[in-house]
């Protein structure tokens, strides 16, 4: 099986001279970044070793290398979901890859559904947190103590404060709020909706959790946003699809991408933070 390794000797072949600082993985709606990126190398995540194949419409599954104002960066579009394949650790070998390449910062987006009324379908929503209600995770099997990860300052708490920063300069409303992550591909029923609000969820969706678990066990700081597509199951007389996700994803698609690039380009990253390495 292919590993970081094989990986990064491959991006450092292809791309000798990249050497990036953050590492942005798009969701449903937000490929409209690539049109920021300055300097782009595609490169298929099908040449990448260890990369995955990506299943689902709407996720191209490519790595594109470039800069984002002076940041430079490394995005990934499109990522493998639990609900493909079973496996919850298909982003390992690219995320711990774009680590050791450089990347301090995963700045991931994602579609969602909102259990907020006010929070309608074209919102905006920074993860101030998250609920992992599937229960599992990408570093089983992982060894060393390190794999005991702590999650209590999983979404980057300065990390925010700059995207909220950016979002107001820009007049672009941006709401904050707890993530819950649900399997799939089937959509949630109402019932479970209720029950999750009661957790204390805002938004649901089928991705995101996995791939902070596996930043924050690489030492890499995080930070999330979503793109709600529609009020969660029950909320409203709609019947919620895949498709439907996709068009209301496109619809705020330019508002959205241009928020994460005005965030990435912003990013003061001297000092790096708060947490190690
Ligand atoms: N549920 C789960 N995932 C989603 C939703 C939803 O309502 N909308 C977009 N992704």
């Amino acid at each position: 099986m292919a590993t970081t390794a094989d990986a990064l000797a491959h991006l450092r072949a292809r791309a000798p001279q990249a050497r990036p600082q953050v590492a942005v993985l798009l969701g449903s709606g937000w490929g409209g970044l690539t049109a920021h990126l300055l300097d782009a190398l595609r490169l298929p995540y099908a040449e990448l070793p260890g990369f995955p194949q990506a299943s689902v419409a709407g996720h191209a599954g490519e790595l594109w290398l470039g800069r984002i104002g002076a940041i430079e960066v490394a995005v990934l579009s499109g990522r493998q979901h639990g609900y493909e394949t079973g496996a919850v650790d298909g982003m390992a070998v690219p995320l711990r890859t774009l680590h050791a390449l450089g990347c301090k910062v995963l700045v991931q987006t994602n579609a969602a559904g909102s259990l907020n009324a006010d929070m309608g379908p074209g919102s905006l929503m920074l993860v101030a947190d998250h609920i992992n209600m599937v229960q599992r995770s990408p570093l089983v099997g992982a060894t060393g103590a390190d794999r005991f990860v702590g999650m209590a300052d999983a979404y980057d708490r300065s990390l925010r404060l700059a995207a909220r920063q950016v979002a107001t300069r820009l007049g672009v409303k941006l709401f904050e709020g707890v993530y819950l992550w649900c399997l799939g591909p089937q959509f949630e029923t109402p019932a479970e909706i209720r029950a999750f609000r009661a957790l204390g969820a805002d938004a649901v969706g089928m991705s995101t959790v996995p791939e902070t678990i596996l930043a924050r066990h690489s030492g890499m700081r995080v930070l999330a946003l979503s793109l709600i597509t529609n009020l969660a199951a029950g909320m409203s007389g709609e019947q919620l699809s895949h498709a439907r996700t996709l068009a209301q994803a496109q619809l705020a698609s330019d508002k959205a991408s241009r928020l994460l690039a005005a965030i990435v380009s912003s990013l003061s990253l001297a000092g790096d933070g708060n947490t190690a390495p």
